[in-house]
C-alpha cells in the first residue's frame, strides 16, 4: 500500500507501477488509484481486509456496495474480499476533461450497522492522440505577402489530462513555412504560420504542409492536419512578347484590312491580371495610327488605307500589352514594317531644247536636247532606260544615269529632210516595265550652202575703157538652191548689180552696199560674197566680223568681204579654172577697200 499525494510525479509514479493504493483516511476513508482502461477482473483492493472486516463475516452481515451511477464498474468478490474491476473505466467519459476522476464507494455493512466511504481514483493513461477538427486546413495566401507574415492555424486538442494532454506542434520541412507556437497562460496554444520565404504564384500554386500535434504521453500519441495553402495571384508580372522586334515585309498597295502580324503576348499572373490589351505605345506617330489599325483584344495588326512606297517606306510600330489589372503592368514590341517596292509609278521625261531648230551644218555630235528621266520607284522599278525611233540621224548618249542627250549623228540636209519627228521613250525595269514616250519634232535650218548658180560658168566682158565711174557693165543671174534669205537675189527694186568698172589699165569695182545676184526665186539676197576655193585663205576668221554671213562661190573672181563695218573687195590674179586674170599684178590677191558709204574703192589699195 502506498500513499498517494496528489503531486504529478507521485501520480505518475503509480501509473507507472500500476500498483493499487489504498489509504485509511482520518475520517475512515479508503483510497485506491486503478488506471484507466484495465481489463475485467483487474485487482483495485482488499477491500474487506482494508475496511478491518473479517471474510467470514461478509455475507452474515449483509456486507454491500453501492455507487452513485457507477456501480457495475467495479465488484467485490464477497469469498475473498477483493475489489476489482467489473468494466472497461473509461476515465474521459466518467471525468471528461477534468483533471481529476474517482469512483465513490459506500460500503455498507449490518450488524452493526456500519457505513464506509472508499474512493476509487482513476488515473488517466495516455489513451488519447490529439485529434484535429479538421482533417484538412485550407489556407489562401496573396503571393504578394512578405517574409513573417502571419496566419492562424487551428491547433489540437487531447482528450487526455495533464502531460498525455500536453501537445507539442511541428511542421513538416519546408522551404516556405515555419510554425510559431505560442502558449496562452499556459493552457491553450496560439498556433501560427510564418512566411519565412515569398511564395510565387507563377512558380508554386500550392504548398501542402503536414501539421503533427504531439502530446507529452508515454509513449506519446500524434494527431497530423493537413495544410493546404493556396497562393493567390497578384499582378507581379508584366505581359510578355516573345519577341522585342518582329520584322515584317509587306508589298506596297497591300489592300485596306490585310492583317500584318497577330502579336501574341502572354502573362505568367492569373484572372484579369493575365488578360491582355494591345494598344500603340505612345511613341506611335500619327502616319503610323492613320496606316494601321491594331484590335486591341486579338492583337491584329491590319492594313488601314493605303501604303505607297514612295510616300514611306518603312514605318516602326511600338506596342504595348496592358493586362486588365487594377494596377496593370506593360509589356512592349516593336513591329516594323518595310514596304517592298511595286512598280506603280511610270516614268518621267523632262527635255529641254538647246538648239532647235538644227542647222542643217550642225557638226556631228551637236547636242539637240537634253532629257532627263526619272521614276519614283526604287531598284529595278524605278531604273529607266531611254531609245529614240530608229533610221534617223540622232542618237542618244547617256551622259549621267537617267541624263540622256539628243546629238546629232549623221549630217542633216534641209534640202532633203527638212523636219525630223522623233519619238523617245522611257522604259523603267519593272517586270511588267512601265514606259512613257514624247516626240521631239526636230527642225532643220536653213544654212546658206547652195551657191546661186550662176546662167554660164564664166562670162567675159569687155568694158571700155574711160567709163564713168557707177556705170553699168553687165548684170549677172543666178539660182539658189537655199531658203529665204541665202536665195534672196536680184530680183529686188535695187538696181542689179555687181558693177565692174575699169580704170585705165587697171580694174576698178564699185558696189552698191546690197550686192545682188540675180535668182530665180525668194528675196534678194544681203551681203552677197564671191568667193574662190582657189584663193589663199581670206582674212583670218577672228578679224572678220559675223557681219560675213554667207561666202559663195561662184566662177567670178571678185571676192567681196566685210571687215567690221568695212568692205573689202579681194580680187584674185587666177582664175578658179586656173586662167589668169589679165590685167592683174603678179600679188595672189589684191585687196580693195570699198568705201562704206559708197560701197566704191579706195583709191590708195587700187594698186593694180
Ligand atoms: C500565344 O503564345 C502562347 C505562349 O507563347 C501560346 O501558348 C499560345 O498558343 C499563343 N497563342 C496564339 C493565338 O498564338
Ligand atoms: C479601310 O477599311 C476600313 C475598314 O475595313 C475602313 O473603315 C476604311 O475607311 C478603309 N480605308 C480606306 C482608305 O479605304
Amino acid at each position: 500500500m502506498v500513499y498517494s499525494q496528489r503531486s504529478p510525479g507521485c501520480r505518475r509514479l503509480l501509473l507507472l507501477l500500476l500498483l493499487l493504493t489504498a489509504l485509511e483516511s482520518e475520517s475512515g476513508h479508503i483510497h485506491y488509484s486503478i488506471p484507466e482502461e484495465v481489463k475485467h477482473g483487474t485487482f483495485v483492493g482488499r477491500i474487506a481486509q482494508d475496511l478491518g472486516l473479517e471474510l467470514a463475516e461478509l455475507v452474515p452481515r449483509l456486507f454491500r456496495v453501492a455507487s452513485k451511477g457507477h456501480r457495475d464498474l467495479l465488484e467485490v468478490n464477497l469469498q475473498n474480499g477483493i475489489l476489482f474491476v467489473n468494466s472497461r473505466i473509461d476515465r474521459e467519459a466518467l471525468c471528461g476533461r477534468s483533471a481529476e476522476c474517482s469512483i465513490y464507494l459506500e460500503v455498507i455493512v449490518d450488524r452493526p450497522l456500519q457505513v464506509f466511504h472508499v474512493e476509487v481514483e482513476v488515473k488517466d493513461i495516455n489513451d488519447n492522440p490529439p485529434r484535429f477538427l479538421r482533417q484538412e486546413q485550407r489556407l489562401f495566401i496573396l503571393e504578394s505577402r512578405i517574409v513573417d507574415s502571419r496566419f492562424p492555424l487551428e491547433g489540437a486538442s487531447d482528450m487526455d489530462v495533464g502531460a498525455n494532454a500536453e501537445l507539442k506542434y511541428k511542421l513538416n520541412p519546408n522551404e516556405y513555412f515555419d510554425l510559431d507556437v505560442k502558449t496562452n497562460e499556459g493552457e491553450t496554444s496560439i498556433l501560427e504560420l510564418v512566411l519565412k520565404k515569398a511564395v510565387d504564384r507563377e512558380e508554386t500554386q500550392e504548398h501542402l504542409l503536414l501539421l503533427t500535434a504531439v502530446d507529452g504521453g508515454k509513449p506519446e500519441l500524434t494527431g497530423t492536419v493537413q495544410l493546404l495553402i493556396s497562393v493567390l495571384d497578384a499582378n507581379d508580372n508584366a505581359p510578355k512578347f516573345d519577341k522585342s522586334v518582329y520584322n515584317i515585309r509587306l508589298l506596297e498597295n497591300t489592300p485596306n484590312g490585310t492583317l500584318v502580324i497577330k502579336l501574341n503576348a502572354s502573362d505568367a499572373d492569373d484572372g484579369i491580371n493575365k488578360e491582355i490589351v494591345y494598344l500603340f505605345s505612345n511613341l506611335v506617330l500619327d502616319n503610323v495610327r492613320s496606316k494601321f489599325i491594331i484590335n486591341p483584344n486579338s492583337g491584329e495588326i491590319t492594313v488601314n488605307g493605303e501604303l505607297d512606297y514612295e510616300d514611306c517606306n518603312l514605318y516602326e510600330i511600338n506596342i504595348d500589352a496592358v493586362d486588365r489589372s487594377p494596377f496593370p503592368l506593360t509589356g512592349h514590341c516593336k513591329v516594323i514594317v518595310k514596304l517592298l517596292d511595286e512598280n506603280d509609278n511610270t516614268p518621267e521625261m523632262v527635255i529641254t531644247y538647246i538648239s532647235l531648230p538644227v542647222q542643217e551644218d550642225a557638226s556631228l555630235g551637236t547636242v539637240i536636247a537634253l532629257i532627263s528621266l526619272s521614276d519614283h520607284d526604287s531598284g529595278p522599278n524605278g531604273q529607266v532606260t531611254c531609245t529614240l525611233s530608229p533610221h534617223v540621224p540622232f542618237k542618244l548618249v547617256s551622259t549621267f544615269k537617267n541624263y540622256y542627250s539628243l546629238v546629232l549623228d549623221s549630217a542633216l540636209d534641209r534640202e532633203s529632210v527638212a523636219n525630223y519627228k522623233l519619238v523617245v521613250t522611257a522604259r523603267d525595269g519593272g517586270s511588267p516595265s512601265l514606259s512613257a514616250t514624247a516626240s521631239v519634232s526636230v527642225e532643220v535650218a536653213d544654212v546658206n550652202d547652195n551657191a546661186p548658180a550662176f546662167a554660164q560658168p564664166e562670162y567675159t566682158v569687155f568694158v571700155k575703157e574711160n567709163n564713168p565711174p557707177g556705170c553699168h557693165i553687165f548684170t549677172v543671174s543666178a539660182r539658189d538652191a537655199d531658203a529665204q534669205e541665202n536665195a534672196r537675189g536680184a530680183c529686188g527694186p535695187a538696181k542689179p548689180a555687181l558693177v565692174c568698172s575699169s580704170a585705165v589699165g587697171s580694174w576698178s569695182c564699185s558696189q552698191q552696199r546690197r550686192q545682188r545676184v540675180c535668182s530665180g526665186e525668194g528675196a534678194p539676197k544681203a551681203d552677197l560674197m564671191a568667193f574662190s576655193p582657189s584663193l589663199p585663205q581670206g582674212p583670218s576668221s577672228a578679224d572678220i566680223s559675223h557681219d560675213v554671213a554667207v561666202y559663195h562661190e561662184v566662177n567670178l573672181v571678185v571676192t567681196v568681204f566685210k571687215i567690221h563695218s568695212s568692205c573689202y573687195c579681194l580680187v584674185p590674179r587666177v582664175l578658179s579654172d586656173g586662167r589668169r586674170r589679165t590685167g592683174l599684178t603678179d600679188s595672189d590677191h589684191t585687196i580693195f577697200h570699198l568705201n562704206d558709204e559708197t560701197r566704191s574703192f579706195d583709191g590708195n589699195k587700187t594698186n593694180f
